[in-house]
């Protein structure tokens, strides 16, 4: 066969070749092994220097020619390939499947309601504070007034870290940390955070979540801290709230009260439409929210204020007890349990 032959007969020799070729690799090395650098074209075009030159040109062309044909056939059989593979993908593609959503999680309704308050707080100007879980005991008793034989300062009801030193019962500390940072009034802090007590029973649990607010100025008066404490129940509960201030006691604060809210269930009436009593407030129309009152001026003497210039108020209420109301929620545990069904709830 002579040179010009050998190189026609490549192309019907790809053609069989191709035929069977059955994947993309197998067709990459069949494009080796005609068109490579060593493959049978490059061959045969090396010996283009044994022909007589005047038959150089002819050659050339038809080498060119072969080369055009033989390539456009590896590449429409690799079309042809792809498209086989695009198709047996999609057969075993069911585009009617559901998706899988990427699982989210959540805040934890704790979180939430804890986000919430101190929303209210802050657009009314108060201060995000927070302090440590370990306190001395200067801090969470002695700065607050509490006196040494306090029941509060006992093992039975507070856990102890060390001699002098608790886990915090109350986020009372930090507003001592709060007015000894500040040096001197005005003051307006809230401080959410973790509280530790020695109770567990269906509605105690030893750790819980309080917030507490501090309001420190020249003259603030009784009226400031019932009409703060009303704009952050109708906010939180509900613009028809109403608020009630019952007497009480603490040691940091005097006068003390209880803050009651209208409850949210029956609107304060006590009883259901057909006359039963209320099983949120159990007949009465209230419910218990927060603890407050005017700082003792002893607590001022402790942190260098001078009481004799200086009022305030401070509040402190349980975040679990305010989430529990607002979602209708009976039991406490279910906050501690991380029960995804009961969590994700609060998207
Ligand atoms: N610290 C009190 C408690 O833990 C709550 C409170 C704060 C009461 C501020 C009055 C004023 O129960």
């Amino acid at each position: 066969m002579d040179l010009t032959s050998s190189l026609e007969s490549l192309i019907p020799a790809l053609e069989a070749s191709l035929r069977q070729t059955a994947s993309l690799d197998e067709l990459d090395e069949i494009q080796v092994a005609f068109l490579g650098r060593k493959g049978s074209l490059a061959r045969l075009m090396g010996c283009l220097p044994e022909l007589p030159a005047a038959e150089r040109p002819a050659f050339g062309r038809i080498a060119n020619t072969v080369k055009e044909r033989l390539t456009a056939l590896v590449e429409e059989r690799r079309r042809h390939l792809v498209e086989e593979r695009e198709q047996s993908y999609l057969a075993r593609f069911d585009p009617s499947l559901p998706g899988r959503a990427p699982w989210q999680g959540t805040l934890h309704p704790i979180t939430l309601v804890m986000e919430e308050i101190c929303d209210v707080f802050q657009a009314m100007g108060f201060e995000v504070a927070s302090g440590p879980e370990v306190e001395t005991d200067f801090y969470n008793f002695e700065a607050l007034n509490f006196p040494p034989d306090h029941p509060a300062r006992d093992m039975q009801d507070t856990l102890f870290v060390a001699e002098g030193v608790v886990l915090r019962t109350h986020t009372s500390p930090i507003q001592i940390r709060a007015m000894l940072e500040r040096a001197r009034p005005p003051v307006a802090v809230i401080a959410p955070g973790k509280v530790y007590r020695r109770d567990s029973d269906l509605t105690h649990t030893p750790m819980f979540h309080q917030i507490e607010g501090l309001l420190v100025d020249t003259r603030v008066t009784f009226a400031e801290l019932r009409g703060t404490l009303t704009m952050f129940a109708r906010q939180v509960f509900g613009s028809d709230v109403a608020v009630r201030f019952r007497p009480s006691f603490f040691p940091f604060t005097e006068p003390s009260v209880e803050v009651d809210i209208s409850c949210i269930l029956c609107a304060g009436e006590g009883q259901n439409a057909d006359g039963s009593a209320c099983r949120v407030c159990k007949g009465t129309g209230w419910l218990e929210i927060l603890g407050a009152g005017m700082v003792d001026p002893n607590v001022f003497s402790a942190v260098g204020y001078d009481p004799e210039s200086c009022s305030g108020f401070a509040f402190g209420l349980g975040v679990e007890r305010v989430a529990m109301l607002k979602y209708g929620i009976t039991d406490l545990r279910m906050f501690f349990e991380n029960d995804l069904r009961f969590l994700t709830q609060f998207a």
